[in-house]
């Protein structure tokens, strides 16, 4: 069931200092990997985000932990707009948002036991006495389908799956609203991948969750997203319903990708891409790969709003197609 709007994010801008002396001249001593992006969440859905690698989805991802701070643009969590300077936001943050990451191996600490690893989930709450902490995580690792008799094992002594299995544990032991799932499955063999797919939609349905759901993969987004969020090189350029994502996708970047994914054949990525072009540094983001390229497209288009769906792109803007025609016509 789907509610309100439960978390937005407003021209959001990320940011990462450049480190190359090559490439730090005066005016690039930083590197905006987010621009502009916004959307909202609405309760109960899980919203997919899907984008080439280094289109910044973990980036966006770990935003909204607080894990990275943005450089400008505002972040609204039921309604409560976050400071980031603020520990008691940050930890309002934390409390409500919990994440998966695309590298279970790299997400778990090596060195503690998994009873551990979990336990870190309750860090920000100090209610609870010793037994109840442990009633707690037994209580979540039977809910994550995970063996007891794993719990007192290292992560190196756990399968792929498991692994998955334990993170989602230490995000739900603490009860959350928003679930971001970073490529939770990308890791996984085929088989395994199903099984944490289904257990994070019973998941979902069981404990009024919401998601974010990162991924590369069509078929994951087929079965597990309501809404799809297009990012290419920090920009968000299309949010459309799934359905209508693959019927009829909008921004020409959407086009081309179903395309790809539709006659390469067993490919469900994005590396078959082949033929596009380098971001366009003026304009629209797109303008060098685009195949309905415009002299308006020199301009950065706005995020043009189309029945319910929002797409980046001047072919949808009203007030500009009569200029374009007339343009078109002079020719
Ligand atoms: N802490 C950081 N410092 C500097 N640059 C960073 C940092 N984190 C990410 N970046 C850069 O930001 C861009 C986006 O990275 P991000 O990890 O968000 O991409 P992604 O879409 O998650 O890719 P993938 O599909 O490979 O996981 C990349 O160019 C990356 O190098
Ligand atoms: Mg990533």
């Amino acid at each position: 069931m789907m509610g309100n709007k439960i978390l937005e994010v407003k021209d959001l801008e990320v940011k990462f200092p450049v480190r190359s002396k090559l490439l730090a001249s005066k005016e690039e001593k930083f590197k905006i990997v987010i621009e502009k992006v916004s959307f909202s969440i609405m309760e109960g859905e899980t919203f997919g985000v899907v984008g080439e690698t280094g289109s910044g989805k973990s980036t966006i991802a770990k935003t909204l932990v607080g894990i990275n701070y943005p450089s400008a643009g505002e972040i609204y969590l039921m309604g409560r707009k976050i400071n980031f300077n603020k520990k008691s936001d940050l930890i309002f943050l934390r409390r409500n948002v919990g994440i998966i990451f695309q590298d279970p191996v790299g997400s778990l600490n090596p060195k503690l036991r998994i009873f551990d690893i979990i336990l870190e989930g309750l860090n920000f709450e100090e209610k609870y006495t010793k037994e109840e902490k442990r009633d707690k995580v037994y209580a979540v690792a039977k809910k994550v389908g995970l063996n007891e008799s794993k719990l007192f094992s290292y992560p190196s002594e756990l399968s792929g799956g498991e692994k998955q299995r334990v993170s989602l544990a230490r995000a739900i032991i603490s009860p959350k609203k928003i679930l971001i799932l970073d490529e939770p499955t990308s890791s996984l063999d085929v088989s395994i991948q199903a099984q944490i797919l289904n257990l994070l939609q019973n998941l979902k349905e069981e404990l009024n969750l919401t998601y974010i759901f990162i991924t590369h993969d069509f078929n994951v987004i087929k079965y597990m997203c309501d809404r799809l969020g297009v990012l290419y090189y920090g920009r968000m350029l299309e949010i459309s319903e799934v359905k209508d994502a693959y019927e009829n996708p909008l921004h020409p970047y959407t086009k081309d990708l179903m395309n790809a994914n539709i006659t390469i054949e067993g490919n469900s990525g994005f590396e078959s891409e082949t033929e596009l072009g380098e971001p366009a540094r003026n304009g629209c983001i797109y303008l060098n790969s685009c195949r309905f390229k415009m002299d308006i497209c020199n301009r950065d288009p706005p995020m043009i709003e189309l029945n319910s769906r929002l797409v980046k792109c001047w072919l949808y803007d009203k007030s500009q197609k009569e200029d374009y025609i007339k343009v078109k016509g002079s020719n």
